[in-house]
Protein backbone atom coordinates (compact mmCIF):
# COMPACT_ATOMS: atom_id res chain seq x y z
CA UNK A 1 0.00 0.00 0.00
CA UNK A 2 1.47 3.65 -1.17
CA UNK A 3 0.45 7.13 -0.40
CA UNK A 4 1.80 7.99 -3.54
CA UNK A 5 0.36 8.65 -6.84
CA UNK A 6 1.65 6.40 -9.59
CA UNK A 7 3.13 8.60 -11.46
CA UNK A 8 4.63 12.24 -10.26
CA UNK A 9 6.96 14.81 -11.46
CA UNK A 10 10.90 14.20 -11.03
CA UNK A 11 14.23 15.76 -12.14
CA UNK A 12 16.38 12.96 -13.46
CA UNK A 13 19.80 12.38 -14.28
CA UNK A 14 20.55 9.17 -15.88
CA UNK A 15 23.77 7.57 -17.66
CA UNK A 16 23.43 6.88 -20.66
CA UNK A 17 27.00 6.07 -22.63
CA UNK A 18 30.07 8.45 -21.28
CA UNK A 19 26.95 11.25 -21.02
CA UNK A 20 24.33 11.96 -18.10
CA UNK A 21 20.87 12.87 -19.66
CA UNK A 22 19.22 15.17 -16.97
CA UNK A 23 15.85 16.76 -17.23
CA UNK A 24 12.13 16.45 -15.84
CA UNK A 25 9.78 13.87 -16.10
CA UNK A 26 7.44 11.96 -14.71
CA UNK A 27 8.35 8.93 -12.62
CA UNK A 28 6.65 5.92 -11.38
CA UNK A 29 6.17 5.82 -7.42
CA UNK A 30 6.45 1.93 -8.25
CA UNK A 31 10.08 2.42 -8.94
CA UNK A 32 10.82 4.63 -5.45
CA UNK A 33 12.90 2.86 -2.79
CA UNK A 34 11.27 0.81 0.20
CA UNK A 35 10.75 2.99 3.41
CA UNK A 36 8.71 3.42 6.34
CA UNK A 37 7.88 7.28 5.91
CA UNK A 38 6.61 8.64 2.88
CA UNK A 39 6.28 12.45 2.13
CA UNK A 40 5.32 14.74 -0.04
CA UNK A 41 8.28 16.92 -0.79
CA UNK A 42 7.88 21.11 -0.63
CA UNK A 43 11.06 22.30 -0.75
CA UNK A 44 14.64 20.54 -1.41
CA UNK A 45 17.64 22.32 -2.60
CA UNK A 46 20.62 22.47 -5.16
CA UNK A 47 24.53 21.78 -2.98
CA UNK A 48 27.74 21.27 -4.85
CA UNK A 49 27.12 17.55 -4.23
CA UNK A 50 24.14 17.76 -6.21
CA UNK A 51 26.05 18.97 -9.25
CA UNK A 52 28.75 16.22 -8.99
CA UNK A 53 26.13 13.72 -8.82
CA UNK A 54 24.64 14.51 -12.15
CA UNK A 55 27.60 15.15 -14.76
CA UNK A 56 30.13 12.25 -15.93
CA UNK A 57 32.88 11.76 -13.78
CA UNK A 58 31.22 13.18 -10.91
CA UNK A 59 32.00 9.81 -8.52
CA UNK A 60 28.74 10.79 -6.24
CA UNK A 61 25.82 9.30 -8.14
CA UNK A 62 25.67 5.24 -7.19
CA UNK A 63 22.67 4.60 -9.61
CA UNK A 64 21.15 5.74 -13.04
CA UNK A 65 18.63 6.87 -13.24
CA UNK A 66 18.80 8.61 -10.16
CA UNK A 67 16.69 11.32 -8.67
CA UNK A 68 19.00 13.56 -7.25
CA UNK A 69 18.76 15.84 -4.53
CA UNK A 70 20.67 15.43 -1.33
CA UNK A 71 17.73 17.01 0.67
CA UNK A 72 14.49 17.48 0.98
CA UNK A 73 11.26 19.00 3.32
CA UNK A 74 7.89 18.25 3.53
CA UNK A 75 5.15 16.97 5.08
CA UNK A 76 4.42 12.94 6.07
CA UNK A 77 1.50 11.32 4.05
CA UNK A 78 1.84 8.00 5.09
CA UNK A 79 4.04 6.43 8.02
CA UNK A 80 4.59 2.98 9.35
CA UNK A 81 6.84 4.56 12.46
CA UNK A 82 4.75 5.26 15.36
CA UNK A 83 7.28 7.95 15.85
CA UNK A 84 6.41 9.84 12.62
CA UNK A 85 2.64 11.04 12.68
CA UNK A 86 0.93 11.44 9.36
CA UNK A 87 0.60 15.20 8.83
CA UNK A 88 4.19 15.80 10.55
CA UNK A 89 6.45 18.13 8.94
CA UNK A 90 10.02 16.80 8.51
CA UNK A 91 13.09 17.12 6.49
CA UNK A 92 15.80 14.90 5.94
CA UNK A 93 19.22 14.66 4.02
CA UNK A 94 22.45 12.84 4.22
CA UNK A 95 23.16 9.22 4.04
CA UNK A 96 22.33 7.80 1.01
CA UNK A 97 19.59 10.07 -0.44
CA UNK A 98 20.12 11.40 -3.82
CA UNK A 99 23.00 9.14 -4.71
CA UNK A 100 22.34 5.68 -4.10
CA UNK A 101 18.43 6.28 -3.18
CA UNK A 102 16.31 8.72 -4.98
CA UNK A 103 16.49 12.37 -3.58
CA UNK A 104 14.80 15.49 -2.99
CA UNK A 105 13.97 17.19 -6.51
CA UNK A 106 10.72 14.87 -7.01
CA UNK A 107 7.13 15.44 -5.54
CA UNK A 108 7.46 12.52 -3.37
CA UNK A 109 9.91 10.47 -1.63
CA UNK A 110 9.67 7.32 0.57
CA UNK A 111 11.96 7.35 3.09
CA UNK A 112 13.54 4.62 6.06
CA UNK A 113 12.04 6.41 9.49
CA UNK A 114 16.45 6.47 10.58
CA UNK A 115 16.16 9.66 7.91
CA UNK A 116 13.58 11.20 9.47
CA UNK A 117 14.26 14.68 11.20
CA UNK A 118 11.10 16.37 12.97
CA UNK A 119 10.96 20.32 12.18
CA UNK A 120 11.59 22.25 15.09
CA UNK A 121 9.07 24.39 16.26
CA UNK A 122 9.61 28.14 14.63
CA UNK A 123 11.72 26.52 11.57
CA UNK A 124 9.27 26.19 8.51
CA UNK A 125 10.09 23.48 5.85
CA UNK A 126 11.46 26.64 3.01
CA UNK A 127 13.48 27.98 5.89
CA UNK A 128 15.00 25.03 6.40
CA UNK A 129 15.55 23.77 2.90
CA UNK A 130 16.95 27.79 2.64
CA UNK A 131 19.72 26.53 4.93
CA UNK A 132 19.75 22.90 3.80
CA UNK A 133 23.06 20.40 3.65
CA UNK A 134 24.98 23.23 2.81
CA UNK A 135 23.94 25.39 5.77
CA UNK A 136 23.68 22.33 8.22
CA UNK A 137 27.35 21.82 7.54
CA UNK A 138 28.38 25.04 8.63
CA UNK A 139 26.47 24.91 11.63
CA UNK A 140 27.90 21.69 12.32
CA UNK A 141 31.45 23.38 11.61
CA UNK A 142 30.25 26.55 13.99
CA UNK A 143 29.16 24.02 16.55
CA UNK A 144 32.93 21.69 16.15
CA UNK A 145 34.84 24.93 16.49
CA UNK A 146 32.97 25.94 19.93
CA UNK A 147 33.05 22.42 21.20
CA UNK A 148 37.06 22.73 21.00
CA UNK A 149 37.22 26.22 22.67
CA UNK A 150 36.55 29.04 20.50
CA UNK A 151 34.84 31.96 22.01
CA UNK A 152 33.47 35.19 20.62
CA UNK A 153 36.02 37.89 21.22
CA UNK A 154 38.64 35.49 21.27
CA UNK A 155 39.70 37.27 17.49
CA UNK A 156 38.74 36.81 13.75
CA UNK A 157 37.36 33.78 12.56
CA UNK A 158 37.97 33.29 8.90
CA UNK A 159 35.30 31.48 6.13
CA UNK A 160 36.65 30.76 2.91
CA UNK A 161 34.12 30.43 -0.28
CA UNK A 162 32.42 32.68 1.91
CA UNK A 163 29.70 33.71 -0.99
CA UNK A 164 28.73 29.97 -1.70
CA UNK A 165 26.24 28.04 0.70
CA UNK A 166 28.13 27.04 3.06
CA UNK A 167 30.51 29.91 3.35
CA UNK A 168 27.47 31.91 3.94
CA UNK A 169 25.68 30.24 6.41
CA UNK A 170 29.01 30.12 8.25
CA UNK A 171 29.34 34.13 8.28
CA UNK A 172 26.12 34.62 9.14
CA UNK A 173 25.98 31.94 12.14
CA UNK A 174 29.18 33.00 13.11
CA UNK A 175 28.20 36.67 13.40
CA UNK A 176 25.26 36.37 14.81
CA UNK A 177 26.92 34.24 17.71
CA UNK A 178 28.71 37.52 18.09
CA UNK A 179 32.33 36.56 16.44
CA UNK A 180 34.46 38.23 14.79
CA UNK A 181 33.69 36.87 11.49
CA UNK A 182 36.25 37.86 7.97
CA UNK A 183 35.15 36.90 4.80
CA UNK A 184 37.48 34.80 2.15
CA UNK A 185 35.86 35.72 -1.37
CA UNK A 186 36.83 35.38 -5.38
CA UNK A 187 33.41 38.08 -6.02
CA UNK A 188 33.70 41.47 -5.20
CA UNK A 189 30.00 41.90 -6.12
CA UNK A 190 29.35 40.15 -2.93
CA UNK A 191 31.21 42.01 -0.52
CA UNK A 192 28.00 44.33 0.79
CA UNK A 193 26.20 41.12 0.88
CA UNK A 194 28.57 39.16 3.63
CA UNK A 195 28.94 42.50 5.33
CA UNK A 196 25.06 42.58 5.40
CA UNK A 197 25.43 39.40 7.20
CA UNK A 198 27.49 40.39 9.75
CA UNK A 199 31.48 39.81 8.44
CA UNK A 200 33.86 42.54 10.19
CA UNK A 201 36.02 42.38 7.92
CA UNK A 202 36.61 40.79 3.77
CA UNK A 203 39.70 38.81 2.60
CA UNK A 204 40.66 38.81 -1.15
CA UNK A 205 40.75 35.44 -2.31
CA UNK A 206 44.16 35.86 -3.96
CA UNK A 207 45.23 35.74 -0.56
CA UNK A 208 44.31 33.20 0.42
CA UNK A 209 44.95 30.72 -2.65
CA UNK A 210 48.32 32.27 -2.90
CA UNK A 211 51.15 29.39 -1.96
CA UNK A 212 53.69 30.20 -0.11
CA UNK A 213 57.50 28.47 0.57
CA UNK A 214 56.92 29.46 4.57
CA UNK A 215 55.25 26.82 6.70
CA UNK A 216 53.93 29.16 9.23
CA UNK A 217 52.68 32.72 9.01
CA UNK A 218 51.86 35.52 10.75
CA UNK A 219 48.99 33.79 13.38
CA UNK A 220 46.20 35.37 12.64
CA UNK A 221 43.08 33.60 12.95
CA UNK A 222 41.78 32.55 16.28
CA UNK A 223 39.46 29.53 14.03
CA UNK A 224 38.59 29.22 10.61
CA UNK A 225 35.48 27.19 8.45
CA UNK A 226 37.22 25.85 5.11
CA UNK A 227 35.20 24.81 2.04
CA UNK A 228 37.57 25.44 -0.04
CA UNK A 229 40.56 22.86 0.80
CA UNK A 230 43.37 23.06 -2.20
CA UNK A 231 45.91 25.89 -2.07
CA UNK A 232 43.76 27.12 0.95
CA UNK A 233 43.44 24.80 3.75
CA UNK A 234 47.23 25.17 3.97
CA UNK A 235 47.10 28.82 4.05
CA UNK A 236 44.58 28.63 6.63
CA UNK A 237 47.00 25.64 8.51
CA UNK A 238 49.78 28.40 8.73
CA UNK A 239 47.84 31.69 9.53
CA UNK A 240 46.05 29.70 12.69
CA UNK A 241 46.90 30.72 16.41
CA UNK A 242 48.51 28.74 18.43
CA UNK A 243 45.54 26.05 19.66
CA UNK A 244 43.23 27.28 17.15
CA UNK A 245 41.60 25.02 14.61
CA UNK A 246 39.86 25.00 10.99
CA UNK A 247 36.65 23.28 10.11
CA UNK A 248 37.45 21.37 7.05
CA UNK A 249 33.93 20.74 5.21
CA UNK A 250 34.74 20.82 1.27
CA UNK A 251 37.36 21.41 -1.90
CA UNK A 252 35.41 23.82 -3.84
CA UNK A 253 39.05 24.90 -5.34
CA UNK A 254 40.37 20.92 -5.14
CA UNK A 255 40.72 17.77 -3.43
CA UNK A 256 44.57 17.62 -3.12
CA UNK A 257 46.16 18.79 0.35
CA UNK A 258 50.11 19.81 0.05
CA UNK A 259 51.38 21.38 3.71
CA UNK A 260 53.62 20.52 6.03
CA UNK A 261 52.93 19.01 9.97
CA UNK A 262 54.78 21.94 11.30
CA UNK A 263 51.23 23.94 12.07
CA UNK A 264 50.35 21.14 14.21
CA UNK A 265 53.52 20.49 16.40
CA UNK A 266 54.39 24.24 16.72
CA UNK A 267 51.22 25.76 17.00
CA UNK A 268 49.09 22.76 18.42
CA UNK A 269 46.76 23.63 15.68
CA UNK A 270 44.31 21.51 15.18
CA UNK A 271 42.42 20.18 11.44
CA UNK A 272 38.65 19.20 12.00
CA UNK A 273 36.86 17.16 9.67
CA UNK A 274 33.12 17.55 8.65
CA UNK A 275 31.02 14.98 7.08
CA UNK A 276 27.35 15.70 7.39
CA UNK A 277 26.61 13.06 4.98
CA UNK A 278 26.91 10.38 7.94
CA UNK A 279 26.35 11.83 11.27
CA UNK A 280 24.15 9.67 13.35
CA UNK A 281 20.30 10.36 13.25
CA UNK A 282 19.96 11.27 17.21
CA UNK A 283 23.06 14.40 16.91
CA UNK A 284 21.37 15.43 13.07
CA UNK A 285 18.12 15.95 14.96
CA UNK A 286 19.85 17.72 18.20
CA UNK A 287 21.75 19.85 15.64
CA UNK A 288 19.06 21.18 13.43
CA UNK A 289 17.26 21.98 16.53
CA UNK A 290 19.65 24.21 17.89
CA UNK A 291 19.64 25.52 14.34
CA UNK A 292 16.07 26.45 14.69
CA UNK A 293 17.59 28.07 17.74
CA UNK A 294 20.57 29.09 18.98
CA UNK A 295 22.39 28.53 16.11
CA UNK A 296 19.61 30.07 13.58
CA UNK A 297 21.41 31.91 10.79
CA UNK A 298 20.60 35.97 10.38
CA UNK A 299 19.55 36.63 6.82
CA UNK A 300 16.79 33.97 5.99
CA UNK A 301 14.07 36.88 6.31
CA UNK A 302 16.06 40.01 4.65
CA UNK A 303 17.12 38.34 1.67
CA UNK A 304 21.17 38.64 3.27
CA UNK A 305 21.51 34.49 3.29
CA UNK A 306 21.28 35.20 -0.83
CA UNK A 307 18.57 32.43 -1.27
CA UNK A 308 17.63 32.25 -4.96
CA UNK A 309 14.45 30.37 -5.83
CA UNK A 310 13.64 27.77 -8.76
CA UNK A 311 11.25 25.19 -9.57
CA UNK A 312 11.94 21.55 -10.67
CA UNK A 313 12.59 23.27 -14.33
CA UNK A 314 15.38 25.74 -13.16
CA UNK A 315 17.60 22.82 -11.14
CA UNK A 316 19.72 22.40 -14.11
CA UNK A 317 20.58 26.33 -14.59
CA UNK A 318 21.47 26.30 -10.81
CA UNK A 319 23.67 22.66 -11.29
CA UNK A 320 25.73 24.34 -14.26
CA UNK A 321 26.25 27.40 -11.70
CA UNK A 322 27.53 25.76 -9.10
CA UNK A 323 30.08 23.86 -10.97
CA UNK A 324 30.90 27.37 -12.67
CA UNK A 325 31.57 28.39 -8.97
CA UNK A 326 29.14 31.18 -9.93
CA UNK A 327 26.90 30.61 -7.29
CA UNK A 328 25.83 32.85 -4.32
CA UNK A 329 24.60 31.95 -1.23
CA UNK A 330 21.54 29.14 -1.60
CA UNK A 331 19.54 27.85 -4.13
CA UNK A 332 16.35 26.90 -2.86
CA UNK A 333 13.79 24.28 -5.04
CA UNK A 334 9.96 24.41 -4.52
CA UNK A 335 8.96 21.22 -5.68
CA UNK A 336 5.58 20.79 -4.91
CA UNK A 337 2.82 23.14 -7.01
N1 LIG B 1 31.62 17.83 4.25
C1 LIG B 1 30.32 18.00 4.10
O1 LIG B 1 29.50 17.38 4.78
C2 LIG B 1 29.85 18.97 3.08
C3 LIG B 1 28.52 19.43 3.07
C4 LIG B 1 28.16 20.44 2.16
C5 LIG B 1 29.10 20.90 1.24
N2 LIG B 1 30.36 20.37 1.25
C6 LIG B 1 31.39 20.85 0.34
O2 LIG B 1 31.70 22.18 0.69
C7 LIG B 1 32.12 22.88 -0.48
C8 LIG B 1 31.28 24.14 -0.62
O3 LIG B 1 29.92 23.78 -0.83
P1 LIG B 1 28.87 24.92 -1.16
O4 LIG B 1 27.54 24.30 -1.18
O5 LIG B 1 29.11 26.08 -0.27
O6 LIG B 1 29.32 25.29 -2.66
P2 LIG B 1 29.13 26.66 -3.44
O7 LIG B 1 27.85 27.29 -3.04
O8 LIG B 1 29.40 26.37 -4.87
O9 LIG B 1 30.30 27.60 -2.84
C9 LIG B 1 31.65 27.33 -3.02
C10 LIG B 1 32.40 28.66 -2.98
O10 LIG B 1 33.80 28.36 -3.02
C11 LIG B 1 34.47 29.42 -3.70
N3 LIG B 1 35.19 28.82 -4.83
C12 LIG B 1 34.67 28.21 -5.91
N4 LIG B 1 35.66 27.79 -6.73
C13 LIG B 1 36.82 28.13 -6.14
C14 LIG B 1 38.18 27.97 -6.49
N5 LIG B 1 38.55 27.35 -7.62
N6 LIG B 1 39.13 28.42 -5.63
C15 LIG B 1 38.76 29.04 -4.49
N7 LIG B 1 37.47 29.23 -4.12
C16 LIG B 1 36.52 28.77 -4.92
C17 LIG B 1 33.41 30.39 -4.17
O11 LIG B 1 33.27 31.37 -3.15
P3 LIG B 1 33.90 32.85 -3.28
O12 LIG B 1 33.61 33.32 -4.67
O13 LIG B 1 33.20 33.63 -2.22
O14 LIG B 1 35.37 32.74 -3.05
C18 LIG B 1 32.16 29.55 -4.18
O15 LIG B 1 31.01 30.33 -4.05
C19 LIG B 1 31.97 21.90 -1.65
O16 LIG B 1 33.22 21.30 -1.89
C20 LIG B 1 30.99 20.88 -1.11
O17 LIG B 1 31.12 19.64 -1.74
C21 LIG B 1 30.73 19.43 2.14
Amino acid sequence: MTSIPAEFRAFVAETVGDGVVRGVREFGASDLPDGEVEVRVDWSSVNYKDALATIPGGKVARISPLIPGIDLAGEVIASAEPSVAVGSSVLAHGYDLGVARHGGYAAYARLPAGYVVPLSRGLFARDAMSIGTAGFTAAMSVAALEDRGLAPGEGPVLVTGASGGVGSVAVSILAARGHEVWAATGKASEQPRLRALGAAGIVPREETTAGSPRPLESARWAGAVDTVGAATLPYVLRTLRPGAAVASSGNAGGAALTTTVLPFILRGVALLGMDSANLAIEARRALWERIATDLRPNGLDDGALGVTEVDLDGVEPALDAILAGQSRGRWLVRVAG
